[in-house]
This record gives structure tokens, sequence and C-alpha cells, in this order.
């Protein structure tokens, strides 16, 4: 099934007043990982400041934005960084590594002005072993905070309670000396897990939320939302029979099947009620990180959508790069999707190789138009812009604690790698060694020469939101796939009263001749290729090596 229908027309058909679709339907998503944006203090590491100083370079007034709506800015907690992060000591400050409390309203004000909203990272599963709650709670079995987090006595032979495993490798589980008793954590053993059953911690975990959206920002990305609630019972999960047979002998996690671990039905109940912080305020937004199969994961949109505004998609990231293939997850999601709901597509993140390296440079710029031209919200990583790829780690620099027990192969630094700005030291990130090697094409590939190249992939990015930002079809239209006579070839319509876009994406090295059964009017506003633009005939329609096209048909 397909959603022919833009919000507008629906909207039109039952003859309610059209509503505005909300910011975070039409807008676009930048995130920014903040240790690897820029450098202001000379430390090696990106901070608050780096940010301010380059949101010229996402939206307003300046010469050339790149031309985004949002950024979501990755943890920035005071934080012992065990998991550069994910490990929050206090939910309700600033790391002094990237700034204070009062560079953090700048950053909102200043983003403000430029139109560009803010999405703060939330980590409601798991906290620091440095915060003072556990701290609290790991102090004695009767500590007024001991049911904060997740005990349990060890097994029938002394061990762990269970056979879950840490997605970091290791058991699930680690004794805590003092009071004989196991604690559970699911990545690292310095990151425990609330538990979310005991209604003090809701509480507490709903007041952070409060915090951050009276503070003025406007929306939250929830981290692994979906593993808040485990079986009360804590049963041993399965083993997978389908999991490869190459994983490295620590990854108990990859072995098994989650059937008790995360997702469970009971995590929608404390959803509900979460959204309904989020409802206390104006337009802001619950954007929850997790996985699942299609029919699990639409369900965490809830019923009448009271859940989450946007569960992330990342099917575009685990999807074989063949169209027919995206073409398959396109379609199943936007039959999936129940009524209301708003799609979205994750191009990249902090946790995923680039997608350049995944795909090839020539189809990155696929890709980008793609991400940019489907039905719903759009998400991008810092540096997808310039098509930066995997950064190499020598051995000895990797800092992802995966890497201890899994082995290089499953390091997320590759991605991690810091912004290349320009072809000056340390590409104009830092003004000293960084945290993670500059990737070493950055005289080349860095923002300054891109700005200047026409044919950039930086230019490309402008071009496509510039063009997705005026064109009602691209952010409210509907979605139709179009047959086009090869396997190997997507195309769709996207469609809207105000005009109707047809997009073609040659998804191999060689020229394709599309045969589009439309005899209309049509003509090319943008290729991938940035050189070409005029009428094309749909029905005998040559798409060269690695092109992509937005084209403008009707009336
Ligand atoms: C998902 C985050 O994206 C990842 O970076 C982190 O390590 C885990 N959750 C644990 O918080």
């Amino acid at each position: 099934m397909t959603h022919p229908s833009s919000i507008d027309t629906v909207a039109a058909e039952s003859s309610e007043e059209p509503s505005a679709p909300a910011w975070w339907q039409t807008g676009v998503i930048y995130q920014i990982y903040p240790r690897s944006f820029r450098d202001t203090t000379g430390n090696g590491v990106g901070d608050l400041q780096g940010i301010v100083d380059r949101l010229d370079y996402l939206n307003g007034d300046g010469a050339e934005p790149l031309g985004i709506d949002a950024i979501w800015i990755s943890p920035f907690f005071p934080s012992p960084m065990a998991d550069f992060g994910y490990d929050v000591a206090d939910y309700c400050d600033i790391d002094p590594l990237f700034g204070d409390l009062a560079a953090l309203d700048r950053l909102v004000a200043e983003a403000h002005a430029r139109d560009i909203r803010v999405i703060v990272d939330y980590v409601p599963n798991h906290t620091s072993d440095q915060h003072p709650w556990f701290g609290e709670s790991r102090r004695g079995r009767t500590s007024s905070k001991r049911d904060w987090y997740i005990w349990r006595q060890p097994g029938p032979d002394g061990g762990p309670p269970n056979n879950w495993g840490s997605a970091f490798g290791g058991q699930a589980w680690t004794l805590d000396t003092t009071t004989d008793q196991y604690y559970l954590h699911q990545f690292l053993a310095a990151q425990p897990e609330l538990n979310w059953r005991n209604p003090e911690v809701e509480q507490a975990m709903f007041d952070v939320i409060r915090f951050w959206l009276d503070r003025g920002v406007d929306g939250l990305r929830m981290d692994v939302i979906g593993m808040i609630s485990k079986d009360e019972n804590l049963p041993n999960n399965p083993t997978n029979l389908d999991a490869p047979p190459d994983l490295p002998e620590a990854d108990i996690f990859g072995r098994q099947v989650h059937r008790f671990n995360e997702d469970q039905d009971d995590v929608h109940y404390i959803l509900k009620r979460m959204r309904r912080v989020f409802d206390g305020y104006d337009d802001r937004c619950a954007i929850g990180e997790l996985g699942y199969s299609l029919e699990r994961w639409v369900r965490y949109y809830g019923t009448d959508g009271d859940e989450l505004h946007l569960p992330f998609n990342f099917r575009l990231m685990e999807q074989t790069w063949h169209a027919s293939a995206i073409r398959g997850s396109v379609e199943a999601l936007e039959a999936a999707l129940p009524p209301g709901a708003w799609p979205n597509y994750v191009l990249g993140n902090h946790d995923a190789p680039r997608i350049a390296s995944r795909i090839g440079a020539a189809q990155a710029r696929i890709a980008a138009m793609l991400l940019l031209t489907l039905r719903g919200t759009p998400t991008l990583f810092q540096g997808d812009e310039l098509g930066l790829e995997n950064g190499v780690i020598p051995p000895g620099r990797h800092q992802d604690p995966q890497v201890l027990r899994l082995g290089s192969a499953r390091s997320r630094d590759p991605a991690r790698t810091p912004m290349q700005w320009n072809a000056c030291p340390h590409a104009g990130f830092s003004t000293t060694e960084p945290w993670l090697p500059i990737s070493s094409d950055y005289r080349s590939r860095n923002v300054a020469n891109q700005l200047e190249d026409p044919s950039s992939m930086l230019s490309l990015y402008q071009h496509l939101l510039r063009y997705r930002r005026s064109t009602r079809a691209l952010t409210v239209g509907g979605y139709e796939t179009v047959p086009n006579g090869h396997d190997d070839c997507f195309a769709f319509r996207r469609s809207h009263p105000a005009g109707e876009i047809l997009i073609a994406l040659n998804f191999t090295g060689e020229k394709r001749r599309l045969s589009i059964l439309d005899d209309r009017q049509a003509s090319i506003a943008l290729s991938t290729h940035l050189d070409r633009v005029g009428s094309v005939e749909l029905n005998d329609f040559m798409l060269r090596p690695h092109e992509g096209t937005i084209v403008e048909v009707g009336p």
C-alpha cells in the first residue's frame, strides 16, 4: 500500500481546516556528535561553543548555509565518558568538557534565532555507575534507592541470575561484592540499568524531561527506549539459531533472541505516560531509538498516536543497497504505518559505518537524494554531507569501549572522526591533536573546499535541502511507487495539489533507459550530477550511471 494523498488533500477531502504540519514533520534533522564537531578550547574534544560558532553553516542568513531545520546533539551531560556520554552522572547539567548550562542556553537561543530546533539526547535505560543515585543504591540492601536499579541474588550456582549478555560483550550482570548481589547492565558494567517498575524512578526521569523542555529545547531523542522495560521475572533468553557463526566468543548478546530483555508489551504504558509529559508543552517532539520488526516497531507510535512522534527508522542503513530491496522496504513501511503516523528515515549515525564507505561515493549521492525526497522526516549525520568515509583508526587509538571485548571490527570510532572544516592543521576542528585521528583526506575533503566546488557533495546537499524546503510535494505530499521498467532503478511520485514531483534513481554504474507510463510534460529540476535541467520524455528517459533526478511533472 502507498500513501498517495498529501497531508493537505486528506484535510481537504474531510473538509477539516488543514492544520499546519509540525516542524518535526517538515524539517530535516542533523545529528551532531559534539566531541567531534568543533573544539574551541584546544583540548582536542569538541564543545558547545564549537556548535554555536558553526550554526551559520547549518542554517540562517549567512552565505550558502546547509539548510537543515533541527539539530540533535548526542550527550553532553556530566559523565566519566566510559561510553562517551551515554553513561550519565547527572541528567540536569553539562560536562565541563563541553561547557556549562549558560553555554547550552546560548546555543538554544542562537539556534532558535536561525530557525534551528534543538533536540537533546535522553538516556533513560541506564545511568553511569558514578551517578549519585547508583552510589546510594549500591550502599546496601536496605538503601532508600536500592530498588531504583535492578539487583538480584546470584543464580543457583553462584553465577549471574540469568543468561543475558551485554551488547558490548560478556555477561549483563556484575557482582557487587559489598552486598553480594548482582546488578543488571546490558552495556558496560559502568552503565547500571534503572528499574522503571519503581514509580519513583519514573517520576525522577519524567522530571528530567521537564527540566529540558522547561529550558526551551524542542525535543528529546531517547536512547534504547525499547529496553527500559524487561520481563518482570527476568527469564533466560532463548538461543538465536540464526546468529552468524563467526561472532566473537564474548558476544553472548548477539547469540540470543531478545525475548525478555527488551520490547516488552508493558513498555507502551510507560511511553503513553511519558508522552503526556511532552503534551503538557507546545510543539515538542519525542523521538525514540529502537530497532525491531516492522510489526513491533509501529506499535511505538501508540494507539491513536499517543506514544512517540518518531520511532527512528534505521531501515535505509540496514537494507542491502539495491533498488528493489530499498523500494520493498519503503513500501513495507508505508503499508505498515497506522493512520496519522508520520514516517522518518535515518541515513547515518555515530554507531554505524559511514554511508559513503558502505555503498561507495557515487551511490552516496543517490542516497542523499533518496533520504531528502522520501515521505517523512530525514535524519542525517554530521559529515555525511561531505561524503566522509570511515576513518582509519591506528592500533592503540581506538576509543570505543566495544573494542575491548568484541574486537576492532566492531569499533564505532571510524564514523566518529572529527568534522573536516578546512585544509588547516587538524582540519580546522581543533588547534591540537584530536581525541580521534582526523581522516587523511581532510586536505581535499573539507567544508571550505566543497563550498567552492559547485559539483561537490556539499553543493548537492545544499541544492536538495533548498529544493525540498520550497516544494510542498516533498515536505508534505503523498508517496507512490512508479514502475520504470528496471529492477535496479527506483522511481516514485510525491504528489500535492501544489505540484507533482517524480524522483528517479539509478542504483547502478551503467546507464538505464527508463520507461514510465506518463506522457505529461516533465522537466528535470535537479540531477545528482548537478549538471542538467530541462524537459524529458518520461516514457523514454535516460539516467546516466549513478544518476538520480528530481523531475517536475504536469500539469
Ligand atoms: C545507543 C547509543 O546510540 C550508543 O552510542 C550507546 O553506546 C548505547 N545506546 C548505550 O547507551
